[in-house]
Protein backbone atom coordinates (compact mmCIF):
# COMPACT_ATOMS: atom_id res chain seq x y z
CA UNK A 1 0.00 0.00 0.00
CA UNK A 2 1.45 3.62 -0.66
CA UNK A 3 3.09 4.28 2.59
CA UNK A 4 1.14 8.18 2.37
CA UNK A 5 -2.42 6.37 2.59
CA UNK A 6 -3.93 4.52 5.78
CA UNK A 7 -7.21 3.39 6.33
CA UNK A 8 -9.27 4.04 9.54
CA UNK A 9 -12.24 2.25 10.47
CA UNK A 10 -14.70 4.37 12.57
CA UNK A 11 -16.34 7.91 12.66
CA UNK A 12 -14.04 10.60 11.07
CA UNK A 13 -15.10 13.05 13.55
CA UNK A 14 -12.65 11.27 16.08
CA UNK A 15 -9.36 11.56 14.28
CA UNK A 16 -6.84 13.50 14.93
CA UNK A 17 -5.30 15.00 11.82
CA UNK A 18 -4.64 18.47 10.64
CA UNK A 19 -8.29 18.25 8.52
CA UNK A 20 -11.24 15.97 7.73
CA UNK A 21 -13.19 16.18 4.80
CA UNK A 22 -17.23 16.78 5.15
CA UNK A 23 -19.20 15.07 2.24
CA UNK A 24 -21.44 18.13 2.41
CA UNK A 25 -24.42 19.33 -0.43
CA UNK A 26 -24.63 22.29 -2.15
CA UNK A 27 -25.97 24.54 0.43
CA UNK A 28 -22.66 24.02 3.39
CA UNK A 29 -25.61 24.51 5.72
CA UNK A 30 -25.61 20.50 7.41
CA UNK A 31 -27.11 17.42 6.45
CA UNK A 32 -27.54 13.79 7.60
CA UNK A 33 -24.81 11.37 7.36
CA UNK A 34 -21.19 12.28 7.86
CA UNK A 35 -22.12 16.40 7.30
CA UNK A 36 -24.55 15.88 10.14
CA UNK A 37 -21.77 13.96 12.36
CA UNK A 38 -19.22 16.59 11.68
CA UNK A 39 -21.48 19.35 12.08
CA UNK A 40 -22.31 18.10 15.74
CA UNK A 41 -18.87 17.38 16.76
CA UNK A 42 -17.65 20.66 15.95
CA UNK A 43 -20.15 22.79 17.62
CA UNK A 44 -22.75 25.84 16.45
CA UNK A 45 -19.85 27.69 14.96
CA UNK A 46 -19.33 25.90 11.76
CA UNK A 47 -22.31 26.40 10.89
CA UNK A 48 -21.86 30.19 11.65
CA UNK A 49 -18.82 30.24 9.03
CA UNK A 50 -20.75 27.91 6.91
CA UNK A 51 -23.10 30.78 6.29
CA UNK A 52 -20.29 33.11 4.63
CA UNK A 53 -19.47 30.99 2.23
CA UNK A 54 -22.24 30.64 -0.16
CA UNK A 55 -22.45 27.67 -0.93
CA UNK A 56 -20.57 25.05 -3.25
CA UNK A 57 -20.35 23.94 -6.10
CA UNK A 58 -20.63 19.91 -7.15
CA UNK A 59 -16.65 18.84 -7.26
CA UNK A 60 -15.44 22.16 -5.47
CA UNK A 61 -14.14 22.08 -2.13
CA UNK A 62 -14.43 24.54 0.72
CA UNK A 63 -12.37 25.50 3.88
CA UNK A 64 -13.32 26.44 7.15
CA UNK A 65 -12.13 26.15 10.85
CA UNK A 66 -12.58 22.59 12.66
CA UNK A 67 -14.02 24.18 16.11
CA UNK A 68 -14.19 21.57 18.54
CA UNK A 69 -12.77 18.80 16.80
CA UNK A 70 -9.77 17.74 16.91
CA UNK A 71 -8.95 18.68 13.36
CA UNK A 72 -7.68 22.18 12.99
CA UNK A 73 -9.70 22.25 9.49
CA UNK A 74 -12.49 21.34 7.74
CA UNK A 75 -13.18 21.20 4.18
CA UNK A 76 -16.02 20.73 2.41
CA UNK A 77 -16.66 19.30 -0.84
CA UNK A 78 -20.03 18.54 -2.61
CA UNK A 79 -19.94 14.80 -4.44
CA UNK A 80 -22.37 14.27 -7.13
CA UNK A 81 -25.71 12.40 -6.54
CA UNK A 82 -25.08 9.17 -8.76
CA UNK A 83 -26.96 9.28 -12.03
CA UNK A 84 -24.71 6.74 -14.19
CA UNK A 85 -23.60 9.23 -16.84
CA UNK A 86 -19.84 9.44 -16.97
CA UNK A 87 -19.68 12.59 -15.51
CA UNK A 88 -20.30 11.15 -12.17
CA UNK A 89 -16.70 9.87 -11.89
CA UNK A 90 -15.31 13.23 -13.21
CA UNK A 91 -17.17 14.96 -10.62
CA UNK A 92 -16.08 12.70 -8.08
CA UNK A 93 -12.40 12.92 -8.45
CA UNK A 94 -13.07 16.70 -8.75
CA UNK A 95 -13.81 16.41 -4.97
CA UNK A 96 -10.71 14.32 -3.80
CA UNK A 97 -8.29 16.48 -5.95
CA UNK A 98 -10.05 19.98 -5.41
CA UNK A 99 -9.67 18.59 -1.43
CA UNK A 100 -6.55 18.27 -1.59
CA UNK A 101 -4.93 20.89 -3.56
CA UNK A 102 -7.19 23.35 -1.02
CA UNK A 103 -5.31 21.31 1.78
CA UNK A 104 -2.03 21.79 0.15
CA UNK A 105 -2.54 25.81 -0.17
CA UNK A 106 -3.15 26.36 3.56
CA UNK A 107 -0.43 23.96 4.46
CA UNK A 108 -2.35 21.22 5.60
CA UNK A 109 -0.29 17.81 6.10
CA UNK A 110 -3.15 14.92 6.71
CA UNK A 111 -6.38 14.62 5.70
CA UNK A 112 -9.40 12.15 6.63
CA UNK A 113 -11.80 11.53 3.73
CA UNK A 114 -14.91 9.43 4.01
CA UNK A 115 -16.18 7.90 1.29
CA UNK A 116 -17.87 10.92 -0.81
CA UNK A 117 -21.08 10.01 -2.50
CA UNK A 118 -21.56 6.53 -1.24
CA UNK A 119 -24.31 7.33 1.66
CA UNK A 120 -27.21 9.26 1.06
CA UNK A 121 -25.98 10.47 -2.64
CA UNK A 122 -26.39 6.44 -4.29
CA UNK A 123 -22.82 5.99 -5.80
CA UNK A 124 -22.21 2.51 -5.92
CA UNK A 125 -18.94 1.70 -3.74
CA UNK A 126 -17.54 -0.77 -6.18
CA UNK A 127 -17.50 2.34 -7.97
CA UNK A 128 -16.35 4.98 -6.46
CA UNK A 129 -13.38 3.28 -4.28
CA UNK A 130 -11.28 3.17 -7.76
CA UNK A 131 -12.19 6.67 -8.49
CA UNK A 132 -11.07 7.83 -5.03
CA UNK A 133 -8.05 5.74 -4.65
CA UNK A 134 -6.75 6.17 -8.10
CA UNK A 135 -7.17 10.13 -7.67
CA UNK A 136 -5.53 10.38 -4.48
CA UNK A 137 -2.27 8.05 -5.46
CA UNK A 138 -2.04 10.46 -8.43
CA UNK A 139 -2.05 13.96 -6.28
CA UNK A 140 0.61 12.31 -4.26
CA UNK A 141 2.53 11.22 -6.82
CA UNK A 142 2.20 14.36 -8.60
CA UNK A 143 2.87 16.42 -5.40
CA UNK A 144 5.95 14.18 -4.54
CA UNK A 145 7.59 17.11 -2.67
CA UNK A 146 5.22 17.64 -0.33
CA UNK A 147 4.55 16.00 2.97
CA UNK A 148 0.75 14.94 2.90
CA UNK A 149 -0.44 11.68 4.64
CA UNK A 150 -4.39 10.45 3.63
CA UNK A 151 -6.51 8.71 5.94
CA UNK A 152 -9.29 6.90 4.54
CA UNK A 153 -11.67 6.97 6.65
CA UNK A 154 -14.40 4.07 6.54
CA UNK A 155 -18.02 4.17 8.43
CA UNK A 156 -18.20 0.30 7.62
CA UNK A 157 -16.53 -2.89 7.31
CA UNK A 158 -17.80 -3.04 3.77
CA UNK A 159 -16.58 -0.09 2.74
CA UNK A 160 -13.14 -0.90 4.74
CA UNK A 161 -12.73 -4.57 2.81
CA UNK A 162 -13.59 -2.95 -0.29
CA UNK A 163 -10.86 0.19 -0.03
CA UNK A 164 -8.19 -2.50 1.44
CA UNK A 165 -8.62 -5.14 -1.40
CA UNK A 166 -8.16 -1.96 -4.19
CA UNK A 167 -5.10 -0.34 -2.77
CA UNK A 168 -3.39 -3.24 -1.81
CA UNK A 169 -3.73 -5.01 -5.04
N1 LIG B 1 -17.53 9.07 9.83
C1 LIG B 1 -17.08 8.57 8.66
N2 LIG B 1 -17.89 8.21 7.65
C2 LIG B 1 -19.23 8.38 7.85
C3 LIG B 1 -19.78 8.91 9.05
C4 LIG B 1 -18.86 9.27 10.06
N3 LIG B 1 -19.28 9.79 11.22
N4 LIG B 1 -21.13 8.94 8.91
C5 LIG B 1 -21.42 8.44 7.70
N5 LIG B 1 -20.28 8.08 7.06
P1 LIG B 1 -23.13 10.37 3.36
P2 LIG B 1 -23.03 11.45 0.62
C6 LIG B 1 -20.09 7.50 5.72
O1 LIG B 1 -24.53 9.94 3.18
O2 LIG B 1 -23.42 10.13 0.06
C7 LIG B 1 -25.76 14.59 3.73
O3 LIG B 1 -27.08 14.77 4.17
C8 LIG B 1 -21.25 6.78 5.10
O4 LIG B 1 -21.38 5.47 5.65
O5 LIG B 1 -22.75 11.02 4.64
O6 LIG B 1 -21.90 12.20 -0.02
C9 LIG B 1 -25.20 15.82 3.06
O7 LIG B 1 -25.68 17.00 3.62
C10 LIG B 1 -20.80 6.74 3.65
O8 LIG B 1 -19.85 5.69 3.48
O9 LIG B 1 -22.66 11.41 2.19
C11 LIG B 1 -25.65 15.65 1.64
O10 LIG B 1 -26.97 16.09 1.48
C12 LIG B 1 -20.07 8.08 3.48
O11 LIG B 1 -19.80 8.53 4.82
C13 LIG B 1 -25.60 14.15 1.44
O12 LIG B 1 -25.75 13.58 2.74
C14 LIG B 1 -20.85 9.15 2.74
O13 LIG B 1 -22.23 9.09 3.12
C15 LIG B 1 -24.26 13.71 0.89
O14 LIG B 1 -24.34 12.35 0.58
Amino acid sequence: MNEKIKLDKGDITRLDCDCIVNAANKSLLGGGGVDGAIHRAAGPKLLEECRTLGGCDTGEAKITGGYNLKAKYVIHTVGPVYSGKPSDAEMLSNCYRNSLDLARDNDIHSIAFPAISTGVYGYPLDKAVPIAADTIIKWLEDNKDYEMNVILSCFDAVTYNMYQQYIEN
